[in-house]
């Protein structure tokens, strides 16, 4: 367990440089078993989440150079039951479960783990791989899966929309016997970022970004190099650190067109936002911003992993604004540290009302999970006072040196 002391009344600007996607570079990583030739990644982010992936793809067997940019070589895997100790750390594990199946026919997996944000059932994961022909039970704790030779492609609609479903049954898909569409598929970027890197080890698959997907199964796929899109919840985390700071922050190696649904809500809190092709800068130097009205949504609406950062912004805005979530239902646990911190808040089904005020106060406060742990020191940084943010465990999983640039921009966060 880790905590950091985070010095407050500061104004974060300056340049930052957005490492990797995480919720790109881990999936992609266990696509890598689909091949058994070598795969080469670029701009795979240093995380506590991506080492985890790593040890899983290393405990069936596979070489793995880590330098600038990972080397991947599952040629040589032969075990099937990846350990509980690594799945269970991390939500992502899941995908390691159609590529398994994939490569040797059966796999037994344990639940995976991840942020408790909620239920985070795997029922449509579980779903989309039974309809492309996997026979699967499940007990306690433990998944049992098989097929007979290949999946069996198939039009699927998915009854809920979600990222991780969508990934697992692309990942069935590409390798299977004839088409699979797949239908109320989930949008974001990430998933245009593993089709992109499949596409690239040779499978055919159109239409990921859209609620359509179509993949033609192939026989096999090749090696090949690709490197992971920006991340955008680091981006919009970085960019909120200006906005509630009264700060100007340039972001570097981003995609503006991914983050539109974030900045524009953001400029509505009169933050002035401007971008080129891969950069975002936000300038909010000289005033308070105003609060707004977000409710998170599946892409392209307001992505649920900067539901926290919003209210974070909206806690110490001009007005009263309302934050809903409507994507988890376990959500709002980072609210109690913000009252702890001085905020305004009260809570109304899915619904958070708050009231906004001048100033945090600094006080101990504790992360519930990744993205509460990164608004929770941003707050700090910005309340009056030293605030020591306790559990920043989480952080680590999901933002890449978050102390050091933080630090660049001119936070004060000493790690002990
Ligand atoms: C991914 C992201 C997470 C992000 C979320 C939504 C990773 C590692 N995690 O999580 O950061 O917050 O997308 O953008 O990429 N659901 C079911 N049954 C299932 C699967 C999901 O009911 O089998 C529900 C979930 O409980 C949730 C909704 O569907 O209510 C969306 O979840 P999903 O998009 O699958 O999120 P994850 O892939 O877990």
């Amino acid at each position: 367990m880790s905590k950091f002391y985070v010095t407050g009344n500061k104004k974060l600007q300056g340049n930052v440089y957005i490492s990797g996607s995480k919720n790109s570079a881990l999936p992609i990583l266990f696509m890598t078993i689909l091949t058994k030739e070598k795969v080469i990644i670029d701009n795979v982010p240093k995380l506590t989440d991506i080492n985890i992936a790593l040890k899983l793809l290393l405990s069936l067997g596979s070489k793995i150079k880590y330098k600038k940019k990972i080397f991947i070589d599952t040629s040589l895997i032969t075990i099937y039951y990846p350990p509980y100790e690594l799945i269970k750390k991390i939500r992502a594990s899941i995908w390691i479960l159609a590529p398994l199946l994939t490569r040797f026919g059966k796999a037994k997996i344990f639940f995976p783990g991840g942020c408790k944000i909620g239920n985070r059932p795997i029922d449509l994961h579980i779903d989309g791989l039974i309809q492309l022909g996997a026979k699967i039970i499940l007990n306690k704790n433990c998944i049992f899966a098989s097929i007979k030779k290949r999946f069996q492609g198939k039009y699927i609609f998915i009854k809920k929309i979600s990222v991780g479903a969508t990934i697992t049954i692309m990942s069935a898909a590409v390798l299977a016997e004839g088409l699979t569409i797949i239908d109320n598929a989930a949008c974001e970027p990430e998933i245009i970022d593993v089709a992109k890197f499949l596409n690239t080890l040779g499978a055919k698959i159109i239409g990921a970004g859209t609620n359509k997907i179509i993949i033609f199964g192939v026989i096999q796929l090749n090696g090949g190099k690709y490197k992971i899109t920006s991340d955008r919840i680091e981006t919009g985390t970085f960019l909120i650190a200006a906005a509630i700071s009264q700060g100007y922050i340039i972001c570097h190696n981003t995609h503006p067109k991914n983050m539109y649904n974030i900045t524009h809500k953001l400029s509505e809190t009169g933050a002035i936002i401007k971008n080129g092709k891969n950069w975002i800068s936000l300038d909010m130097r000289g005033k308070r911003p105003h609060s707004i009205n977000v409710c998170t949504e599946p892409y392209p609406g307001l992505p649920t992993d900067m539901q926290a950062l919003f209210t974070l912004l909206n806690t110490i805005s001009i007005g009263i604004g309302k934050i809903t979530e409507t994507i988890f239902e376990n959500r709002f646990m980072h609210i109690k540290e913000l009252i702890n911190m001085g905020a305004k808040i009260t809570i109304k089904n899915n619904s958070a009302i708050c009231y906004g005020i001048p100033k945090l106060s600094s006080n101990h406060v504790f992360s519930s999970d990744l993205r509460a742990s990164a608004m929770l020191v941003l707050a700090g940084c910005i309340a009056d006072g030293k605030t020591t943010v306790h559990h920043t465990e989480h952080l680590m999983r999901g933002y890449e040196s978050i102390v050091k640039k933080l630090n660049n921009l001119g936070a004060d966060i000493i790690i002990k």
